[in-house]
């Protein structure tokens, strides 16, 4: 596996393009947030991507990509990374996931974590968690390229 491929500013531009396209012709939202987790985990450093939609005071697992489920499917908000990153409403990147106490594990592999949240006319509605097989996987490359992603999903996954 490519772990040195990271994030840079010509990736971002045609993966935007990529997700501008899958939002051209998905016909439901839900389809979109599904191509959306998928085009992300091709991505090298995305080794297993999962999007989160606010129902209540949890996150509900709404669409995944990776190699295996999670059992986290509900995350109350405040709980993990994942529940830090709604409750605050900003993007939390974990370089190292063994030195965070908030974080609750899913993977074996997973050594990094980015967490961007979905907003809403000012509310989090959900967010795209992403983990990372290496140390320091993600950079604020990654945290400007996710976000600009979540803004284009949150008019569709607005509840
Ligand atoms: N690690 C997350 C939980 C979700 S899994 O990564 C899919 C957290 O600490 O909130």
């Amino acid at each position: 596996m490519k772990t040195d491929a990271r994030m840079d500013r010509e990736k971002a531009k045609e993966l935007l393009a990529l997700i501008d396209s899958a939002s051209a012709t998905s016909s439901k939202a839900s389809e979109l947030r599904q191509r959306v987790a998928k085009l992300l985990n091709q991505f090298p450093t995305y080794n297993w991507v999962g999007i989160y939609l606010v129902k209540g005071n949890s996150l509900h697992l709404d669409a995944w990509s990776g190699p295996a489920p999670t059992v986290h499917t509900d995350i109350p908000i405040g709980k993990g990374i994942c529940g830090w990153a709604a409750k605050s409403g900003r993007t939390e990147i974990v370089s190292d996931v063994s030195k965070d106490t908030r974080y609750l594990q899913c993977f074996m592999n997973t050594k990094a974590e980015i967490v961007v949240p979905i907003h809403h006319e000012g509310k989090v509605i959900g967010e795209i968690d992403i983990d990372g097989d290496t140390v320091n996987a993600f950079s604020s490359l990654d945290r400007e390229f996710l976000e600009a992603v979540a803004s284009k999903i949150s008019g569709s996954s607005v509840p």
